[in-house]
């Protein structure tokens, strides 16, 4: 059985050898609540957390709007644990190299909802490609549990609109959305 701090080990992908700590998770492993991002950026990287840097602070903002306690209610990973250079997506090959270690994320944590934020995660968890705006504020199922995919963060700083039909407030709508599903489940 793989365990998860050995991950702090892993090389089974290149992102080893630019990496400076692998990333693997805030919050509480006792959520039902996982949201899963893409890869960590470079506060992530060297903070060894993720969603700490500009999008992570955004995040956190709306996920208290909404009534959800980051420290608390979720717990909080990413696709791949180590950081691409530059910031690149990651290649396919690292998103399946990285994949046993979501699953073994999954398994521990056991969320009743996922969240999955932007096409990167859609990607790696459902292998879906359709684009975001006609995925977000879909309930999807997968193995028992309620997903549901919203835009990523760094997509609402790139787009800081506050008109109602704007990717902020649809992803406010979203999140409240999560939050009553929880309620309910
Ligand atoms: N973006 C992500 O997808 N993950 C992080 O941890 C930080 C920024
Ligand atoms: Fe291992 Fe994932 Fe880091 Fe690649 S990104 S080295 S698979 S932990």
């Amino acid at each position: 059985m793989l365990e998860l701090h050995d991950c702090e080990q892993c090389t089974a992908c290149d992102l080893a050898l630019t990496r400076q700590r692998v990333v693997i998770s805030r919050g509480a492993a006792s959520a039902r609540l996982m949201l899963i991002g893409e890869a960590p950026g470079a506060r992530e990287d060297a903070l060894g957390q993720p969603f700490v840097g500009r999008s992570g602070q955004l995040l956190d903002r709306l996920l208290l709007e909404v009534g959800l306690n980051p420290e608390k209610d979720l717990y909080i990973c990413n696709a791949v644990k180590c950081r691409p250079p530059q910031n690149r997506r990651p290649k396919r090959g690292e998103l399946t190299a990285c994949r046993p270690w979501l699953d073994r994320q999954i398994d521990l944590v056991d969320p009743a909802v996922i969240v999955l934020l932007g096409a990167t995660a859609v990607d790696s968890l459902l292998g879906i490609k359709t684009g975001m705006t006609q995925l977000r504020g879909q309930w999807l199922s997968w193995n028992g549990r309620s997903v549901m995919p919203i835009f990523h963060p760094s997509y609402l700083l790139r787009n800081p609109s506050t008109a109602a039909d704007a990717p902020t407030a649809l992803t406010r709508a979203d999140l409240t959305a999560v939050q009553q599903r929880l309620c309910e489940r």
